[in-house]
C-alpha cells in the first residue's frame, strides 16, 4: 500500500525495522537492494549524542547507497531528544541526512525501560505528545514513533499513545503487536494494531513476526495498516523484501539458491567492512551472516565456524566449502 512521508512515497510500504546489533548500514543497503523502501537505524541514545559520545557518529551514519533511512533515538527528556535530533538532522560522520527522526517507545529491555526510556514512555501518553512536539519543533524532518500494544495485558493503551503521538505532530507510526512484558515472543495482537489504525489519520506500519507473503497478507487484511515493518524475518533473508514486492505486484517470486545466499552474505560483510573495518565488522556481522544459511544442510557446523571466524577470508572459505 502506498505511504507518503515528507517528500517520500513508499509504493508498497515495505520497511526494515530497527534492530540494535543488526540493522547497520550494510544490512540496510542489502535490504534496499531487495526492495525495502525505508529503513530505520539501530536505536541511538539521545543523551550520548548530546554528550558527544565517540561511538554514536558511526551508528548514525547513513550511506547514500541505503534506502531512505530514519535515525531512531531513545531517551525520555524532550529537550535531550530535540537536541540530539537537531545534531543528527544534517547527517553524521560524512553520511547523508536521515529522512525522518524516529522515537523509540517500545524497547522492553530492562536497562532502557527501567531508565524511563523506550517502552516506559507508554506509561505517560502526555509525555509522548511533549516529546514528539519538542523534536518536531527542533527539526524540519518528519518525526515518527514506534510503539507496542502497551505495557502488559492490563494496560494496553496503544490507542491513547498513538493519538498522543499524532497530537504532538508525528507523521507516521509503527506498532509492534506485543506488550512490553511479552518482549519478543508470543502472539501478535492484530486487533490492537487495527484499533490504532482506526484511531489515527497518519500512516500506520504493522510489525511483528512477518516472515513470508502469507504473514504479510494476514497483517494487512486483519489490521488495515498502511505498510509493514519487518525485523527478524529479514535477518539473513533480505530476499523477503523481493518476495513481498512480488506479492504486492502480483508477480511470481523465485527463492534464492544457496549460491545466491552466500554471495549476498559476503556482500553484506564487504559493506560492513567498508563501514567499520574488518576487525569490528566480522565480529558484529557473524550472527547476521550465519542466518543466510538457515535451513540448509551443513548450516549448524558452518554457523559454529562463522562464530569463530575473525577475517573476511575465513568466512569466504566457509561459504565456498558449502557451495562446492
Ligand atoms: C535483536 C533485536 C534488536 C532490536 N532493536 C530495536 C531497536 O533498536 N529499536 C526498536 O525500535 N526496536 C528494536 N527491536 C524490535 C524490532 O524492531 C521489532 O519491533 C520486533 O523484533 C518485532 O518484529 P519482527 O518479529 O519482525 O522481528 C529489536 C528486536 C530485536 C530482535
Amino acid at each position: 500500500m502506498m505511504i507518503r512521508l515528507g517528500n517520500l512515497t513508499l509504493r508498497h510500504g515495505l520497511c526494515l525495522a530497527p534492530m540494535a546489533g543488526y540493522t547497520d548500514s550494510a544490512m540496510r543497503q542489502i535490504a534496499g537492494r531487495y526492495g525495502a523502501e525505508y529503513a530505520v537505524s539501530e536505536m541511538i541514545s539521545a543523551k550520548a549524542v548530546c554528550y558527544g559520545d565517540q561511538k554514536t557518529p558511526l551508528l548514525a551514519r547513513i550511506d547514500r547507497a541505503e534506502p531512505p533511512t530514519a535515525i531512531q533515538l531513545f531517551g525520555s527528556e524532550p529537550k535531550n531528544l530535540a537536541e540530539a535530533a537537531r545534531i543528527l538532522a544534517d547527517g553524521a560522520n560524512g553520511g547523508i541526512p536521515p529522512v525522518a527522526i524516529d522515537i523509540n517507545m517500545g524497547c522492553p529491555v530492562a536497562k532502557i525501560a527501567n531508565n524511563g526510556d523506550g517502552s516506559a514512555l507508554m506509561r505517560d501518553p502526555h509525555l509522548i505528545e511533549r516529546i514528539v512536539r519538542a523534536v518536531r519543533d527542533a527539526v524540519t524532518l518528519p518525526v515518527t514513533v514506534k510503539i507496542r500494544t502497551g505495557w502488559d495485558d492490563a494496560h494496553k493503551n496503544a490507542v491513547d499513545c498513538a493519538r498522543a503521538a499524532e497530537a504532538g505532530g508525528a507523521e507516521l507510526l509503527c506498532i509492534h503487536g506485543r506488550t512490553k512484558v511479552q518482549m519478543y515472543s508470543g502472539d501478535i495482537d492484530l486487533a490492537t494494531i487495527a484499533a490504532v489504525k482506526s484511531a489515527v489519520d497518519i500512516p500506520v506500519l504493522g510489525n511483528g513476526n512477518i516472515t513470508d507473503a502469507e504473514g504479510a497478507r494476514r497483517m494487512l487484511d486483519a489490521t488495515g495498516c498502511d505498510g509493514l515493518m519487518i525485523g527478524r524475518g529479514a535477518v539473513g533473508n533480505p530476499f523477503l523484501f523481493a518476495e513481498l514486492t512480488a506479492a504486492a505486484e502480483g508477480k511470481a517470486f523465485t527463492p534464492p539458491t544457496l549460491g545466491e545466499r552466500c554471495e549476498t552474505a559476503l556482500l553484506q560483510l564487504t559493506l560492513a567492512i567498508a563501514e567499520k573495518g574488518e576487525f569490528r565488522a566480522v565480529r558484529e556481522s557473524r550472527k547476521s551472516i550465519a542466518e543466510y544459511l538457515s535451513g540448509f544442510r551443513g548450516a549448524a557446523t558452518a554457523r559454529e565456524a562463522i562464530n569463530r571466524a575473525e577475517t573476511y577470508s575465513e568466512i569466504e572459505a566457509i561459504f565456498s566449502r558449502l557451495t562446492q
